[in-house]
């Protein structure tokens, strides 16, 4: 069933666990994450980003998503992931996505208050869940632009959140998009120190390579969402890639079955981290 997203962080909240937004970028990674989520009975929020659109275009991944959320037997967001324009987030929301994000975090603090405040007065007259970033988190994005690690400002996080009305707070904590080349130190200090002043529900992205140590102490800090997009996008790859190099004959039919079953198994593993049992 197609939900706000805000419905899965309350529950999230409520039973101290955190949801999986995983990313997709085709028909499989869609079907592939929901298959995932209803084996294990679990809501789990599915999402693009928009610099992803060049490759995987809304208007064929947006009635696409709705359509999976829709029905699918346990409760699915969908969510458009580092939104960078107004006109993106105002497509997206008339596709019926129940949750967007808006990454303003490299403009300045006032800058990025006064562009978030917009996007919330837009996604309340959706019903929709808003998200925004505060501080940057590192990483490659999109067309290859890395980004230097910025902490958020936990003096700041409390300001910024009663300011601008969102509905959950993505924070920037040593955390980055991609493949770590060395395994993260998380500033989990710095994420308590939010956590103790701002009382929205907490993001972390670039879960790929996190281990399941951190993503339950991060969980028990308060993060209630946990972006997952490389891990995916490499476990699609990785079992075509063994299935083509493997099998004398091949064909399209199965090559499809494998890139859903590579996502299946990824998404699967970072549930059942995520539900914190
Ligand atoms: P990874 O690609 O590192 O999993 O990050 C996902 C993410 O945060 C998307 O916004």
């Amino acid at each position: 069933m197609l939900v706000p997203m805000q419905k899965l962080i309350d529950s999230a909240e409520k039973g101290n666990f955190a949801v999986g937004a995983f990313s997709v970028g085709n028909m499989e990674m869609v079907m592939g994450a929901i298959k995932a989520a209803e084996e294990l009975n679990t809501p789990i929020i599915i999402q693009i980003a928009e610099k992803r659109l060049k490759n995987s275009p809304i208007e064929l991944m947006g009635p696409m998503m709705v359509s999976a959320a829709k029905n699918a037997k346990v409760d699915v967001a969908v969510h458009l992931d580092h939104g960078l324009t107004l006109e993106c987030i105002q497509k997206v929301l008339d596709y019926g996505f129940t949750s967007v994000m808006l990454d303003a975090s490299l403009l300045p603090f006032e800058e990025n208050i006064k562009i978030t405040k917009k996007v919330v007065a837009l996604a309340q007259k959706y019903g929709a869940t808003v998200e925004s970033e505060l501080g940057v988190v590192g990483g490659i994005e999109g067309d290859n632009l890395v980004h230097e690690i910025k902490c958020t400002d936990p003096k700041v996080a409390k300001e910024f959140c009663d300011r601008t009305g969102i509905d959950c707070l993505a924070v920037a904590i040593g955390n980055a998009h991609g493949n770590y080349p060395v395994l993260p130190e998380l500033r989990f200090d710095i994420l308590e120190e939010i956590h103790n002043t701002c009382t929205k529900p907490l993001v972390l992205h670039g879960g790929t390579g996190i281990t399941d140590e951190m993503f339950k102490k991060a969980i028990s800090l308060g993060i209630r969402k946990i972006n997952i997009a490389t891990a995916s996008f490499d476990a699609l790859t990785k079992y075509s890639k063994n299935y083509l190099e493997n099998n004398e004959k091949v064909d399209y039919f199965s090559l499809s079955s494998q890139m859903v079953e590579g996502v299946y198994q990824n998404v699967k593993r970072h549930i059942l981290v995520f539900n914190n049992k």
